[in-house]
């Protein structure tokens, strides 16, 4: 490179560097921008996550999660009808429960009756059309909070998986579309898959939260399902160690050989060599959350003028999708799609 003496203040340059390469060249004007832009988000990049509470047209603020509200049946329909509106692919159902109705071993998850079953059968009857994906795992359900069952300060693995297929079972005969595992018990895919084929429920996916870290970021979901003021203690003897990456790629190599059509890495921001990772390595359908935390740090920020909230939202989903993710479980979905319609985001 040659560098020729500057010229006088003012006066416009006649000679400058040198220079072969100027990229800048590609990203001089809107319309070239958009020519060599290397992805793109759509509402098909979309799952919905929706928190869900008992009663009869109800919404119910969540204080940590500005702008998301538990929701009782009729208005989970509503919402399914406007993400169907909306393109978006794909619903999540999380319940808040009760305290009354959480028991030491979660007994809730076994009602045919309980709110995602009912929530089910109500979106499939009415929206058909829309993915429905229930997590699986006893969080809500258990008066100490934790994902399994609880004996002398232990969560039992393989005792835990049980509960899980029958949790499973009751969620595929409801009509759901996608069962996930957010447990992270030891060889919970496979047992599910056997439990959901030899019923009859060959179709239905399976979602592994398969790299799910024990991590901070949770902390406003726990405040929507409530069981932020029932956990005892911590999840880190079962949901992986946020120091470890080649353990997230042991984690997806054995859900996917259990038999999981897809596989999802939790939380989501912080994590993106993880989703890079697993999406490089194993070349399956990858899925991303941005949980409650990561939505909740952006709400405040931009509630306190700190920085643009919309562009903020569109910045990091289109983070997860140059790292790799199919798709992405947000918060921000109907906000996001609701833009989509109407134009162009970037
Ligand atoms: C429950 C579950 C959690 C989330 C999804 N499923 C919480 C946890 O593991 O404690 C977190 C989602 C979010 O923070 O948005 N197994």
């Amino acid at each position: 490179v040659r560098v020729v003496p500057a010229e006088p203040a003012g006066s416009p340059r006649t000679d400058g560097l040198d220079l072969v390469h100027r990229p800048r060249r590609n990203r001089r004007t809107d319309w070239a921008r958009r020519m060599v832009r290397e992805n793109v988000l759509t509402a098909n990049d979309l799952i919905w996550p929706l928190f869900l509470v008992d009663g009869d047209n109800l919404r119910v603020p969540v204080p940590s999660m500005p702008g998301v509200e538990r929701i009782s049946v009729d208005q989970a329909v509503r919402e399914a009808e406007r993400a169907a509106r909306l393109d978006i692919p794909c619903l999540a159902l999380f319940p808040y429960t009760d305290p009354k109705l959480r028991d030491e071993t979660g007994s809730e998850a076994l009602n045919p009756d309980n709110l995602v079953c009912r929530t089910v059968r109500a979106i499939k009857k009415e929206v058909p059309d829309i993915g429905v994906l229930c997590d699986v795992a006893l969080d809500p359900y258990t008066s100490h909070g934790h994902d399994g069952l609880l004996q002398d300060g232990q969560i039992l693995n393989d005792e835990t998986v049980d509960v899980l297929i029958r949790q499973s079972l009751l969620q595929a005969d409801a009509g759901c579309d996608i069962i996930a595992p957010s447990d992270m018990m030891d060889g919970r895919i496979g047992a599910i898959r056997d439990g959901l084929d030899e019923a009859g429920h060959q179709s239905i996916q399976i979602m592994a939260y398969a790299a799910k870290y024990a991590s901070v970021f949770y902390g406003p979901f726990r405040d929507a399902v409530g069981s932020s003021t029932t956990l005892t203690g911590d999840k880190r003897t079962y949901q992986m160690d946020y120091c470890n990456t080649n353990e997230a790629l042991r984690e997806v190599e054995l859900d996917l050989e259990e038999g999981a059509d897809m596989v999802m890495v939790k939380p989501g921001l912080p994590y993106l060599d993880i989703v890079h990772r697993i999406k490089e390595t194993f070349s399956h359908p990858t899925f991303v959350y941005q949980v409650s935390g990561e939505y909740a740090m952006i709400q405040a920020a931009a509630a306190n003028g700190w920085l643009d909230g919309e562009k903020a939202m569109v910045e990091s989903l289109m983070a997860f999708k140059r790292a790799g993710a199919d798709g992405i479980l947000t918060y921000f979905a109907p906000r996001v799609a609701e833009k989509l319609k109407q134009g162009r985001l970037f």
